[in-house]
Order: structure tokens, then C-alpha cells, then sequence
């Protein structure tokens, strides 16, 4: 069959043909029709996350979307983390009891490019953040794939006031076109600055900062929150540091959170995919993304623009 194959750590993958997967017990082959390319994929197959360097060569893609018989199904994977091949192939093997039937007639591209970044944004507004109806909620990163669906996610949940923050024009683009009442450029590195401009976009203090880049960004967000406001951290897309102050996270006695899907139970996992894929069916969420044959997958793999790239083997 067609796969995208690292055969080296920190190098891109390329298409290759390999033997299909065989299912160990429990598990079952997948004829998989979407599989994105996201931050997670990147991080393993470079060999320097915590998970180790992998096993080469393997099929990297942590989720997908695919036929089992004739039942459409989300799926993971732990390819990248643990040895084992992956999502982005013709098929792929995942444990029986992880799959999540999803509803008929929803777009398995869109479905795929949502997948465990949405899981994440609802996650941890909802269950981590514990987003009530009327709070306002400031998300970082909002042109990326976790901030665009948490803003439509909060927005779904009944938050009063939604603020996208971004770096990049395109970023304050999507973050608007997501459904956020205000928008914070995110263009230099000045923390007074940018917490001016937090502070300006909020209405009396914010309630939840949804934070997927840490560093700067998520130091100036938190001077905006109200007191007992809450942080939810879940990415270091910006910085795996933050100069935040003592006087900040004390004086208003924030709640600081740290967020990992990897801490969902999988029913926890099934019940956020469930309804990510629901709301998506009914044209109600959605992100930036395009379709990528699987013989792209080489330029696709570290491509900034165009959204989040989902391979269709
Ligand atoms: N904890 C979990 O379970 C979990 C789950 C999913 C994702 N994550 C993490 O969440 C983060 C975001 O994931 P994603 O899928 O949304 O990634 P993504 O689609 O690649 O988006 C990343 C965003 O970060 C922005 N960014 C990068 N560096 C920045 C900086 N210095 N200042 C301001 N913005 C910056 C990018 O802006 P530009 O568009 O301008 O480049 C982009 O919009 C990643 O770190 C990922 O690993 C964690």
C-alpha cells in the first residue's frame, strides 16, 4: 500500500510503498480517507519529544478518519510515541474500542482537520477552563487550529465576549472570521504593550485565557484576567518559557491549569470527538485546512500556510 514513511528522525516523510498493517488482538484495519498533519506528528517524528526518539522507518499521523466496512470512524494512534505505524497510509490498525463512529454524511476531511486540536479546545474550555455562560474568554493562537475552534467553541458554549489573539494578519483573519468580538495582534514581543492591548479588549476583566503559545503572549493575557480569573495552558507554540510576575498570578489569585488530551479517559476522548463531529455535520465548526494527496506529504509537512494540511491516501 501507499504510505508517508520517516526514515529518518527530524527529516519529513516521503510517500513509499509498505506492507499493509496486520491487527494485533483487539485491533482493527481502518481504510483511512483523511489524516492531518499536526503539531504532535511534527514533535515525535522529530525525535526530540518526550516520547523518545522513534523507530524508524514508520508511518507517522496520530488521528484519522475512515472506513470500517461501510462505518465512517475517527481513530488514534499512538505512532511517533510508542512503536507502530500510523494514520497517514491507504490503511491503518487502531484499537477497536478507541474508534468513534461519526455521523453520517459529516465531510471526513473536515472532521479529520478538527480532530484532537477541537478535542483539545473544548477540553479545556469546558472541563479544565470550566467556561461559564457570559464569561468573556481571551484565546491565544487563534489562527492556529486549536484557537480557531476554540472560538467557535466558546462562543457555542455561551461565553458573553470572545478575543482572538494572533501574530500574523491571516491569523487575525481566521481569529475574526471564527466568530471573535475582538482581536489582539500579537506583532512584537513587548509584554506592557500587548497587556495594554488585552486590557483594552476586554470589558472589565477577562475570565479565561485559553493558551496554546505560552511565552509573551500568555504573560500579557494574564494581566486582563479578573480575580480568580483562570489560565488553561495547553501549547508552547510561542515559548516553552513565560516571564510571568509574581505580582500578576498572586495578586488577582489566578488559576493556572495545565491541559494534555493525553490525561482523557477514552470516553472522556469519544464523548469531545462525538460532538466536535456533530457540530461540524451541522456547518457549525470548522478550520482553515486543505486537502493534500499523499505524495505531497514531503512539502506539506512543515507548511505554514493554506491552514492545517490533511493527507487523503
Ligand atoms: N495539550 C494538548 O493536548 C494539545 C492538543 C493539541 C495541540 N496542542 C498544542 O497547542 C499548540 C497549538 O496547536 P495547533 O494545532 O493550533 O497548532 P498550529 O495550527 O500550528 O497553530 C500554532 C499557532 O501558533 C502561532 N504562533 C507560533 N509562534 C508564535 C509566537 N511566537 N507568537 C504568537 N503566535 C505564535 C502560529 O501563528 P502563525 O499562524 O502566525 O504562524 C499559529 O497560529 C501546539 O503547541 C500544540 O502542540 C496541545
Amino acid at each position: 500500500m501507499r504510505a508517508a514513511v520517516v526514515e529518518q528522525p527530524g527529516r519529513p516523510p516521503r510517500e513509499r510503498d509498505r506492507e499493509p498493517p496486520t491487527p494485533g488482538p483487539g485491533e482493527v484495519v481502518v481504510s483511512v480517507l483523511a489524516a492531518p498533519i499536526t503539531p504532535l506528528d511534527l514533535l515525535c517524528a522529530s525525535g526530540t519529544s518526550y516520547f523518545g526518539v522513534p523507530r524508524t522507518p514508520y508511518v507517522p499521523g496520530v488521528q484519522g478518519v475512515g472506513l470500517l466496512g461501510d462505518v465512517l470512524v475517527w481513530f488514534p494512534t499512538k505512532a511517533g510515541m510508542a512503536p507502530g505505524d500510523g494514520s497517514m497510509a491507504a490503511a491503518a490498525v487502531a484499537p477497536r474500542e478507541d474508534l468513534v463512529e461519526l455521523p453520517r454524511g459529516v465531510d471526513a476531511v473536515v472532521v479529520a482537520a478538527l480532530g484532537l486540536s477541537a478535542v483539545a479546545a473544548y477540553m479545556a474550555l469546558t472541563w479544565r477552563g470550566e467556561l461559564a455562560a457570559g464569561d468573556q474568554v481571551i484565546v491565544l493562537g487563534a489562527g492556529g487550529a486549536v484557537g480557531q475552534a476554540a472560538v467557535q467553541l466558546a462562543r457555542l458554549a455561551g461565553a458573553g465576549r470572545v478575543i482572538g489573539a494572533a501574530r500574523s494578519e491571516t491569523g487575525l483573519d481566521r481569529a475574526r472570521r471564527a466568530g471573535a468580538d475582538a482581536v489582539v495582534p500579537l506583532d512584537n514581543d513587548d509584554v506592557d504593550e500587548l497587556a495594554a492591548r488585552f486590557e483594552a479588549a476586554t470589558d472589565g476583566g477577562a475570565d479565561l485565557v485559553l493558551d496554546p503559545l505560552f511565552g509573551v503572549p500568555a504573560a500579557a493575557a494574564a494581566r486582563s484576567l479578573r480575580p480568580g480569573g483562570r489560565w488553561v495552558h495547553l501549547g508552547g507554540s510561542a515559548s516553552e518559557t513565560c516571564p510571568i510576575d509574581s505580582s500578576t498570578l498572586r495578586s488577582r489569585s489566578l488559576r493556572l491549569s495545565g491541559y494534555t488530551n493525553n490525561e482523557l479517559t477514552r470516553q472522556q476522548r469519544a464523548s469531545a470527538v462525538t460532538h466536535i463531529a456533530e457540530l461540524a455535520a451541522r456547518g457549525e465548526l470548522t478550520i482553515d485546512h486543505e486537502s493534500v494527496p499523499l505524495a505531497d506529504v514531503g512539502s506539506a509537512w512543515r507548511r505554514r500556510t493554506g491552514g492545517r494540511a490533511v493527507l487523503v491516501p
